[in-house]
């Protein structure tokens, strides 16, 4: 082959790739913004259940600081000294009456109060050991997912229909993970009264937390 010839080939071949090069990374770009249009229309389209997951990890940890940051601070619980207590303030079920500071139930239960007045979804704590009457479970499917989770032990999910709504519903444990849960309960009045033989352990489930979210139709 001439020099001239020898000089064309090299050229083309250098066009070849070069051309391969452009496509290849055009070929990139394409697939690269595609993906994305697939994860934004993935988080348009969430899945109730994890939108259920996250409010309730949001309410959990809320009433677990709470308990941690206010209540065991406070120096009296019910009536009760405590030792770790270094405010001279009283967490008591009669706070509105003594000056003291709500419960974590009642202080979840407040917040619920106005949160469900959003119109968004809605959310309470039930129980069928109850002490306070809000609490108790309503509906035949609160109490055949309150009757599950008590059987299970874990979260108890499922679509359910109200007067033509739509609606994903979880109802999570709601654990004794702390002797004061057990004692405070089991030696509350009420519960004496409605439940005497009802005896709380540590890790039983005491009741639950329910997050209704309503569907719109797609
Ligand atoms: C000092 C007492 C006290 C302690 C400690 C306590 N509770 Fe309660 N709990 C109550 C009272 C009082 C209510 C009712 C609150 C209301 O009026 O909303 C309640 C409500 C509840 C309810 C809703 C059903 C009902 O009885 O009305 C559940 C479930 C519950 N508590 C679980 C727990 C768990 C789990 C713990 C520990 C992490 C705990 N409680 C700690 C006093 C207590």
């Amino acid at each position: 082959m001439s020099l001239i010839g020898n000089w064309m080939q090299a050229i083309r071949t250098k066009t070849v790739a070069f051309i391969t090069i452009i496509l290849a990374v055009a070929v990139t770009a394409i697939s690269c913004s595609s993906g994305s249009d697939a994860n934004v229309q993935q988080a348009a389209g969430i899945s109730p259940e994890l939108v259920a997951d996250y409010v309730h990890t949001v309410m959990a940890a809320d009433r677990t600081a709470y308990t941690k940051h206010v209540v065991n601070r406070a120096k009296k619980l019910e009536g009760k000294d405590k030792e770790d207590g270094v405010l001279e303030i009283e967490a008591t079920e009669g706070w509105q009456q003594t000056d003291g500071i709500p419960l974590p139930a009642q202080m979840f239960r407040l917040g619920a109060e106005i949160s469900n007045e959003s119109g968004y979804f809605t959310y309470n704590l039930i129980s069928p050991w109850y002490i306070n009457d809000a609490h108790a479970p309503k509906s035949d499917f609160e109490k055949t997912a309150m009757d599950a989770v008590i059987e299970t032990g874990e979260p108890y999910k499922e679509y359910q229909e109200v007067a033509g709504q739509q609606y994903f519903s979880a109802l999570y444990p709601d654990k004794a993970v702390a002797e004061a849960c057990v004692t405070c309960h089991n030696t509350h009045p009420v519960h004496l009264e409605r439940y005497p033989d009802k005896v709380f352990k540590m890790d039983d489930v005491m009741g639950g937390v329910i997050i209704n979210i309503p569907l719109t139709e797609t």
